[in-house]
């Protein structure tokens, strides 16, 4: 029906295993490496929760760990426009290797992850 959620039509399952393929890809990133920690555990549990809710499922993320500020919460980190694209790429390539996605949901999550990434932006290009 065309009331689904994403949530819904993807499945905690599915996301679980999007989720894991993405920071994989993550943690191979030359632009992404210097950013994140080298143990992407905490951040894949709570990625996971967070994109349960804005995908339309349970608020997993606000019930574990309050308010997501999601732009505030990535201010310590250099955000710039080479960045969000690396990770923008990885959840591409990720999107692609999941098992179980539709190419209309995985379209439609990747169109509302692009608006969000390029919203953390917080940083220009360093000088060459
Ligand atoms: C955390 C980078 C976009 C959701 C983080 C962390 C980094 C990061 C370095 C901290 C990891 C840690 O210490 O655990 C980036 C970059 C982005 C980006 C380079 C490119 C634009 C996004 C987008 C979303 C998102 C689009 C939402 C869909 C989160 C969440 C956390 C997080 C939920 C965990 C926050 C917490 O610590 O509770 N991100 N991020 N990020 N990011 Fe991003």
């Amino acid at each position: 029906a065309p009331d689904r959620t994403l949530y819904e039509r993807i499945g905690p399952e599915v996301l679980h295993d999007l989720v894991t393929r993405f920071y994989s890809l993550v943690a191979q990133h030359p632009d992404l490496i210097p950013i994140f920690p080298a143990d992407l555990s905490l951040t894949a549990r709570k990625q996971e929760a967070f994109l349960t809710g804005f995908l339309g499922g349970p608020p997993l993320y606000h019930q574990e760990f309050g308010h997501p500020r999601l732009r505030a919460r990535h201010l310590p980190f250099e955000i710039t426009p080479t960045r969000a694209r690396a990770w923008l790429a990885c959840m591409n390539a990720a999107l692609h290797q999941t098992p179980g996605l539709e190419a209309q949901d995985a379209a439609e999550l990747f169109a509302a992850l692009s608006r969000t990434a390029a919203a953390m932006v917080n940083s220009p290009e360093p000088e060459a």
